[in-house]
């Protein structure tokens, strides 16, 4: 029978607790302890860096955090923060305790980021008003405030920027049991019956990250309702993989040009990042972030200091799809 399926838009699959929360266990339980004992101490938290791949739950956890200290979460992005007085009114419009979650911090621009280091240590913000002989410079206090800071890019970080971070947690990827906990928690959301099998089967090619995880669930999910009876079985899972030519590593029509172009084009590399987003013809930054991060952990994609390289198992596997399509 097909099932009513609720619209996307009411469910928000993220987590909102420690328990709905899955794996980064190291992570967790730091946190955990540096928040019992703020609130024993009945004051705030220091400042956290979280840094991983896009998708690994690092705004999620900063909700959580959030949540458990009973403040309030502001969030913003470093590009928006153009100048210091974007900085400024951010600042002072927050209140004692609040948490302040940049997401992207390594965008922050450098004058910005400058007149960050002395509200994060001392709660001032030095200002210069005017200009030339005019200028003077004025001291404003802050509330005490924890800021969030998340990158996907740790190495972009000013050195001073990074010490005034009590703690830096590093989001590693998930296992397949931890990605396994996260798919069945969602499919009960969307009210979408799923069998065993193919939890197991979507968390194998989700390229052990929960977005990833969730945004296939939900294709699938489509699929079954439009080419199936609403159940998300095996055999509809398998079909649901083909259609949207997901293969058995979770590569998607991006990954395998990305591998494609450095095996073709650049003759297995190395390619410089430049001159492959170039031929990709995607921005450097989706490349960096999106694409290539899981290349790298499976092994089909090397770094080296003249540039990326394909591996043999790029070729093995890139090799096997293609011999798959001839049969
Ligand atoms: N540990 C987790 N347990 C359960 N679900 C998770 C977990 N981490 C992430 N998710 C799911 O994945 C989605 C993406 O996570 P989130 O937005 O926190 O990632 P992110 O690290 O902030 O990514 P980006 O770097 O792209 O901002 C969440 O909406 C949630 O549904
Ligand atoms: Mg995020």
């Amino acid at each position: 029978m097909p099932v009513k399926s609720p619209n996307d838009w009411d469910i928000n699959l993220r987590p909102t607790s420690w328990d709905e929360y899955v794996g980064q266990e190291k992570v967790k339980n730091n946190l955990r302890i540096s928040i019992d004992a703020a609130k024993k101490r009945g004051g705030t938290l220091e400042h956290v860096l979280f840094y991983g791949g896009s998708g690994l739950g690092k705004t999620s956890l900063a909700g959580i955090i959030a949540q458990e200290m009973g403040a309030t979460l502001r969030t913003c992005a470093g590009p928006s923060m153009e100048k210091t007085g974007d900085l400024a009114s951010l600042l002072t419009n927050l209140e004692e305790g609040d948490i302040l979650f940049v997401d992207e911090c390594h965008r922050i621009p450098k004058i910005v980021m400058e007149s960050l280091y002395s509200a994060l240590e001392d709660y001032t913000l030095h200002l210069i008003l005017g200009r030339g002989p005019m200028a003077r410079t004025m001291e404003l206090r802050i509330p005490h405030f924890m800021l969030i800071g998340a990158t996907t890019r740790l190495s972009l970080l000013p050195a001073p920027f990074r010490n005034r971070f009590g703690s830096i947690f590093q989001f590693s990827f998930y296992s397949q049991g931890e990605i396994e906990k996260i798919l069945a928690r969602s499919a009960q959301l969307l009210g979408a019956p799923i069998d065993p099998a193919a939890i197991r089967m979507i968390a194998s090619r989700s390229r052990a990250t929960p977005r990833i995880a969730n945004r296939i669930l939900k294709r699938v999910r489509d699929f079954a309702l439009i080419q199936g009876n609403g159940t998300i079985s095996p055999d509809t899972t398998e079909r649901a993989f083909a259609f949207f030519e997901i293969d058995s590593w979770g590569l998607e029509q991006a990954d395998r040009k990305l591998l494609e172009i450095l095996m073709t084009t650049f003759k297995g590399g190395p390619a410089g990042i430049q001159a492959l987003a170039a031929a990709m013809n995607e921005d450097q930054e989706t490349v960096l972030d999106v694409l290539e991060p899981y290349l790298l952990q499976l092994g089909l994609v090397e770094r080296t200091p003249k540039g990326r390289v394909a591996t043999p198992l790029a070729y093995k596997h890139m090799g096997a799809r293609a011999q798959d399509k001839m049969v």
